[in-house]
């Protein structure tokens, strides 16, 4: 496969996987005007204090995390209708806040807006052509030269695409939160999607993910009970 070629992918630079959070924090967030209004930082998202005021804030009714969890069905139908630049910033901070294997990050995101691109990644899922409704279409990427490296074989196999699934996940919670349907598409051909985005040959294209406002209400499919999920170890 493409991305098995393990020789031929460029040696990380020196440093980069150890970058601070300066470095990790987006320009729009680092006080560009010394206000402090819009800066955003771990420690005060930690202080909001969690009362009943937290799901009324902005007046808005927030879900809890769990209650956002339980809510986020798999959308297979889309309006027509575009996201805002504000929603599409909030979707990539999902993203880029997930966890990673050394904090190495070992994931690329491709945001889809072209109908040519949108048309060839429909024909690399094997007909699931809802995905053309969805005014963005995401496609998720392991980076195999970023952690290969530092990690090996585990790295590539494995934690890269671990990497990729937990933005994933956020991203989904986030969608969610904010009024959006996704769906986590992973029947497709990497093959064909590669060749779609012309991505390089250290990206495996790993997930798949319309974005958009749902045109439909799908009942929660069921779970397994915790019983059969979970065994408890005392
Ligand atoms: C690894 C993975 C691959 C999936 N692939 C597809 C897919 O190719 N097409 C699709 O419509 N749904 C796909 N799904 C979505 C599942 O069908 C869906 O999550 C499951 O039926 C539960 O429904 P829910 O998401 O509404 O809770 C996938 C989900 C996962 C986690």
């Amino acid at each position: 496969m493409r991305y098995s070629r393990l020789l031929e992918f460029r040696p990380a630079k020196a440093g980069r996987d150890e970058l601070s959070l300066d470095t990790k924090v987006p320009s729009r967030e680092r006080d560009p005007d010394k206000s402090g209004k819009d800066l955003v930082q771990p420690t005060m998202v930690a202080s909001i204090p969690i009362n009943r005021d937290w799901h009324t804030i902005n007046r808005r009714k927030l879900m809890s995390v769990s209650e956002t969890i339980k809510a986020r069905r798999s959308i297979r139908a889309y309006q027509n209708k575009s996201l805002s630049g504000e929603l599409v910033d909030k979707l990539s901070e999902a993203l880029l806040w997930a966890p990673s294997a050394g904090n190495l990050q070992s994931r690329k995101f491709y945001f889809v807006y072209n109908n040519t691109i949108k048309q060839a990644l429909a024909q690399a899922t094997h007909g699931q052509n809802f995905i053309l409704q969805a005014p963005l279409v995401i496609v998720g990427c392991a980076d195999i030269a970023k952690v290969e490296p530092r990690y090996g074989l585990r790295g590539t196999s494995l934690f890269a695409l671990q990497d990729v699934a937990a933005s994933i996940q956020n991203l989904m919670l986030v969608a969610q939160e904010n009024g959006l349907g996704t769906v986590w598409i992973g029947a497709f051909d990497e093959d064909r999607a590669a060749k779609a985005l012309k991505l390089p040959n250290y990206l495996r294209p790993v997930i798949i993910v319309p974005v958009g406002y749902s045109a439909q209400k799908p009942m929660a499919p069921p779970r397994v009970s915790q019983q059969e999920a979970i065994e408890i170890i005392e």
